[in-house]
């Protein structure tokens, strides 16, 4: 089967966050399941730079007003076209926010124009192209299964996969006029959404099937209060919602062979982690003080709990611990946590920005990654972090809570513990975490055998793949179906 996946980011050419990572290594586990991806993205000024052996293959004019040039290339072991438009897309800045950190004021004309574009690809409106699943994620590309059935008029099976839906592409009523669908797109039914106009909204209406990053997130969002408003909306198509985890790629996150890794390891060479520690360390400009080094890696952000590290250091340093965070985000918490690295100087460390280099060196080194998320839809960062014997610390919810097995006293009893886990998530309770951590990690034989089960548990992408590849030909096979009866085709629905 030939799908079309249409992504705001994808690794390893542009990305801010988890989203990309998924997008960069599902095709390739997909491709075990026999199906082909071909993976479509904006043509930021990054994308291009990074792709110069690419080859334009058409044009798509009038999306909204814009013309873009289509091209085909391979990059990162990945099929991929690139929608070339550089009013949109051609600038400085994140995929989504200026050099400020303020969010495009285009933003919904440049991902209306992306989805469009998506859509009249997945139409097969390049010859040569034709897909047979259209793949969308998050509300940057939600509309290309609302262009295709309002205004392209095409049935094929749409799946839309939601990796965060605290952000919805929410936009006043106003701009309706310029998306160019007929009225029967702003209705209750579609993209109408509290009096406003909801891209998410739009695409959990019409997508065939919804997946979501986890099982627990699945439930979760089905009510108050991380269904976002979006509850009811998701309550409607719970009979069409998956819930499916996300693996890593396990070729970037190898601790055995990561060339970023002074010292690489195995789960029988966990000695050699001192090296990169020390490499860490070095790189913060910290001693060692010798206990328990506690990691932050992650955007810096309210649903990542990160308000939450100041207010817990003391109990990290009664427990001789340290603290190196590496992320950038709310300017506010960044303050905060450049404030707590001057108040202690030699017990915190703080990296403000993306670096790719201390995310391994993190990984490799560090003792207990620190994961206060408020919610997760699935977190990739305890995986990496288990993968390489860094202990997360992590709220129980979303994703953090099926992927890591909480060393209560059962579970270390049984040898089967791979992580720890707390909630409510609040200082207080973190604290007494934190304190619970400590203890074990004072225990280094049973610290050890925690950092191997977390080694050895599986990760891999092939069990989700396995569930993507079923649920996709399950949508393909039933609108051959369809297709194959004498149902006349302006009545005809993929599902
Ligand atoms: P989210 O997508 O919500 O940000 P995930 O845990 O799914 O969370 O994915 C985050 C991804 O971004 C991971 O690949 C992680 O390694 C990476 N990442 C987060 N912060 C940083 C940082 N400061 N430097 C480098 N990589 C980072
Ligand atoms: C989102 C979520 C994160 C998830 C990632 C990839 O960014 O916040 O939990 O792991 O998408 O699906």
């Amino acid at each position: 089967m030939n799908v079309l996946s249409v992504v705001s980011e994808v690794y390893p050419l542009i990305k801010t966050g988890g989203l990309a990572d998924v997008a960069g290594a599902l095709p390739a586990a997909l491709a075990e399941f026999d199906i082909q991806s071909l993976t479509v993205i904006p043509g930021y000024r990054k994308v291009l730079a990074a792709t110069p052996e690419r080859t334009e293959i058409a044009m798509l004019r009038d999306l909204l007003g814009h013309d873009a040039r289509i091209h085909l290339c391979k990059a990162g072991g990945l099929d991929l076209l690139i929608v070339d438009i550089p009013a949109l897309f051609d600038r400085d800045g994140s995929p989504y926010q200026d050099a400020t950190g303020a969010p495009f004021a285009d933003n919904w004309e440049r991902f209306a124009v992306f989805s469009l574009a998506g859509a009249r690809i997945a139409a097969g409106e390049i010859p040569g192209i034709q897909p047979e699943l259209l793949h969308v994620h998050d509300w940057q590309t939600a509309l290309a299964p609302v262009y295709l059935r309002y205004r392209l008029r095409h049935v094929m099976p749409t799946v839309l996969t939601l990796h965060n839906i605290a952000f919805q592409g929410q936009y006043a009523f106003g701009i309706m006029p310029q998306l160019g669908l007929p009225p029967a797109a702003f209705s209750i039914d579609c993209l109408e959404y509290y009096g406003d106009i909801g891209y998410l909204k739009g695409g959990i209406l019409t997508a065939d099937a919804i997946t979501t990053v986890s099982p627990t997130y699945a439930r979760e969002i089905l009510a108050r209060p991380l269904g976002m408003g979006l509850e009811g909306v998701l309550q409607k198509r719970r009979n069409d919602l998956y819930g499916i985890v996300n693996g890593i790629d396990l070729e970037t996150w190898s601790p055995e062979q990561d060339p970023l890794l002074p010292a690489p390891y195995g789960v029988d060479q966990l000695d050699r982690r001192g090296e990169n520690r020390a490499a860490l360390l070095a790189r913060v400009g910290l001693p060692d003080l010798g206990g328990p080094l506690f990691a932050v890696l992650t955007r810096l952000a309210w649903q990542k709990g990160s308000d939450l590290i100041e207010p817990v250091a003391e109990e990290i340093f009664a427990a001789g611990g340290q603290i190196i965070v590496c992320g950038e985000g709310d300017p506010l918490i960044e303050k905060g946590l450049q404030a707590l690295a001057a108040r202690h100087p030699d017990k915190v460390a703080v990296v403000v920005g993306y670096n790719e280099t201390m995310a391994h060196l993190i990984m490799g080194g560090a003792d207990v990654l620190l994961q206060p998320s408020r919610f997760e839809p699935c977190g990739l960062t305890q995986l990496y972090a288990m993968r390489y014997g860094t202990i997360p610390l992590a709220a129980r919810t979303g994703g953090l809570s099926e992927t890591i097995i909480d060393a209560n006293d059962a579970a270390l009893a049984r040898d089967v513990a791979t992580g720890f886990q707390f909630y409510p998530v609040n200082a207080e309770s973190l604290r007494h975490a934190i304190f619970m951590v400590s203890e074990v990690f004072r225990d280094g034989q049973t610290w050890q055998r925690l950092q191997r089960q977390a080694m050895t548990a599986d990760f891999s992408w092939s069990r989700s793949a396995a569930q993507y590849a079923q649920l996709f030909e399950a949508l393909h096979e039933h609108h051959t179906r369809i297709n194959a009866s004498d149902t006349p085709s302006h009545s005809r629905r993929a599902i």
